[in-house]
């Protein structure tokens, strides 16, 4: 009894310095867990006499409730002081400027296509998309071009086999979904189809990559006059505040006929820059895709899409577009909240 209130007395001294949690604990438990040195103590109470026992089982709760007590104040001190060099180690610098956050933009090719899809989408035109690699046959055939068409020749189109194996091909341009859309269902037809074409062209105007827009509108009663107001309709909305003049110009495309060219001015006509091809749907073609001629005419119209983005948007170099300088989008791309809403002539 003497001998461990005297290690007791030590032990409770040494709490003093220790600072570590753990060692705590285990002298928590080396006293008063189910075999440490007050619990055994108690335990030998029942085999002294009635007086002694008393006297004894005083003084072992009185060290009891010492210990406790210093064991438990000592704990919240040593809690409390992790808890500080925690929020010490974890602490965080707030008056550190933040970092530079870079928003993408959205290249201005993909802004002028969703523009010009809003704009014939507000007309009532759907969307059809067509595949890159193709065939002869949608690409050329089915449009009434036939083998001698300069743009069969390998020059201009990237075949990807031999067109004597069955070739297949890049598209050259986006009439190859005319053919693959009217095959599959029936008029009436009114739809856009944007995309990519290729051509094997490089040079300060051409690119071997580049955008188009088809449409073909196919229903009853439909003229050249309807195309010819579409357009126009289109252009106003498209060019919006910048002031245009419009020229309709005679042309030769196997696929229409009549066919006619399209120039647009921005300098109130002493310089014309060609922007897109038209026409009214070629019978040949209406029958290649298992239509009735003398039941249904309507028109196409083929429109670049690079081309408008540059007068539009003043770009003078069509190769800025795809040389993948950052400095390009951040100049000329467009910011993602700027989702086009540009308002159709018609509902002014
Ligand atoms: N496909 C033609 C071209 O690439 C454009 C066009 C489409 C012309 C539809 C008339 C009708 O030049």
């Amino acid at each position: 009894m003497d001998n461990l209130k005297s290690q007791l007395e030590s032990t409770i001294s040494r709490l003093e310095s220790i600072d570590d949690l753990k060692k705590l604990q285990e002298i928590r438990v080396s006293y008063l867990g189910k075999s440490g040195f007050i619990t055994q103590e108690m335990r030998n109470l029942k085999d002294l006499s009635q007086e002694k026992k008393q006297q004894v089982a005083k003084e072992l709760n009185e060290m009891k409730n010492l210990l406790v007590s210093v064991l438990d104040a000592r704990d919240v001190e040593l809690q409390n002081k992790e808890i500080e060099k925690k929020l010490q180690r974890e602490a965080i610098d707030i008056t550190l400027p933040s970092r530079e956050i870079k928003r993408g933009k959205i290249h201005l090719i993909s802004h002028v296509l969703n523009e010009i899809v809003e704009i014939f989408g507000n007309m009532g035109f759907g969307v059809e998309y067509g595949a890159h690699v193709e065939d002869d046959f949608h690409n050329f055939d089915a449009l009434n071009i036939d083998e001698n068409h300069p743009a069969r020749q390998n020059h201009d189109t990237f075949y990807m086999k031999h067109p004597s194996e069955g070739a297949s091909l890049l598209r050259t341009h986006t009439s190859t979904v005319q053919i693959r859309t009217m095959s599959k269902s029936k008029p009436p037809f009114k739809f856009i189809s944007p995309g990519r074409v290729y051509r094997c062209d490089s040079d300060q105007t051409h690119t071997p990559m580049f955008h188009q827009v088809e449409g073909v509108l196919i229903d009853d009663g439909i003229d050249m006059g309807h195309l010819k107001g579409c357009l126009k309709e289109f252009l106003h909305a498209f060019f919006g505040d910048k002031k245009i003049e419009i020229r309709f110009r005679p042309h030769f495309f196997p696929f229409t006929e009549p066919s006619a060219e399209v120039d647009i001015s921005m300098d109130g006509g002493n310089k014309w820059l060609e922007i897109l091809g038209c026409g009214m749907v070629h019978p040949n073609v209406l029958k290649n895709v298992g239509l009735d001629s003398n039941a249904h005419q309507g028109f196409a119209f083929g429109m670049g899409v690079e081309r408008l983005a540059m007068l539009k948007y003043d770009i003078e170099d069509l190769r800025t577009f795809f040389d993948g300088d950052k400095r390009c989008s951040a100049k000329h791309g467009v910011d993602f909240h700027r989702i086009p809403k540009l308002i159709w002539g018609l509902n002014k």
